[in-house]
């Protein structure tokens, strides 16, 4: 059900038996934490990405006629960053049979996750990598890319998004990256119903995570907000980047990126 919280509900206890006593000593020393580090993590994030996927992922792809249309058609490359479990790369795949669905992640738990739940899907395949690789040029070229919840935790997002524009160059391709609805500045955050629990989450999970051990990682948080986000993107070398609402999913937007503004495989 569009807004329900109970998926969210076991994410506070989560994060702070992991990582709460380490708070103060992370402040001082403005370090963060490893992915790996938060027990239960990946198992909490496959049973939201369930919850919260199968009720408005194809949705979502559906109400975009010209990308549902040429995914059925098939002969669509599409690249799904950090991936996590693969559950909205699954939905994909099983949806549109004639296109090719390549989920990417840095975690290899994840990943092993992953590809024990493809089964009978053949067009699929699920890579252990750090995205900050993509330029290497070993995926290939994409038509669309997709990163549902991934890019606020990444350590090193610009070189990220830069392989993303990277590998959908050459086809013309577009990227949604559908992340929290949340303004940067803080004052434009105060009376949303999530705001709370979000900065709750992302105090002890995202900034953790983007910062990386050594710190020197971005941070960004789950709270970036529209502002950072369209920064990032459009420095990034994305020529047109829009913000899209999403009918089923209340604490997330779209942002739809294209390489060329006018572009072969044009999703606006
Ligand atoms: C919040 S989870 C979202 C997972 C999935 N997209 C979903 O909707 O359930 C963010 C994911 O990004 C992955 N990730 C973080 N940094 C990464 C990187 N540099 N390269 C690839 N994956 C990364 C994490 O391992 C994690 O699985």
């Amino acid at each position: 059900m569009p807004g329900n919280l109970a998926a969210y509900s076991t994410e506070i206890p989560l994060l702070n038996s992991a990582v709460y006593k380490k708070m103060p000593e992370l402040f001082r020393s403005g370090k963060g934490m490893a992915y790996g580090t938060y027990p239960g993590f990946n198992s909490f994030m496959e049973e939201l990405a369930i919850a919260k996927h199968n009720s408005s992922l194809l949705g979502f792809i559906k109400r975009n006629p010209v990308l549902h249309e040429k995914l059925q058609e098939g002969g669509m490359r599409v690249l799904d960053l950090g991936c996590g479990s693969g559950v909205a790369t699954r939905l994909m795949a099983r949806e549109y049979p004639k296109s090719q669905f390549v989920g990417i992640d840095i975690d290899e738990t994840a990943i092993n996750v992953a590809s024990k739940a493809v089964g009978e899907l053949s067009n699929i395949e699920f890579v252990m990598k750090d995205a900050v690789d993509l330029t290497d040029g070993e995926l290939g070229d994409f038509d669309y890319a997709t990163a549902f919840d991934a890019v606020h935790d990444l350590n090193h997002p610009e070189e990220v998004v830069k392989g993303v524009v990277s590998v959908l160059t050459k086809r013309k391709g577009t990227f949604s990256a559908v992340d929290v609805q949340a303004q940067s500045d803080i004052r434009g955050n105060v009376g949303s119903t999530m705001s709370g629990f979000a900065y709750a989450v992302s105090l002890f999970y995202c900034m953790p995570v983007g910062l990386g051990v050594d710190g020197k990682g971005k941070g960004f948080g789950m709270m970036w907000g529209q502002d950072k986000a369209l920064k990032l993107f459009r420095e990034c070398g994305f020529k047109d980047v829009q913000v899209k609402e999403i009918e089923d999913d209340p604490f997330n937007v779209e942002y739809r990126c294209q390489v060329e503004p006018e572009a072969a495989t044009d999703f606006r």
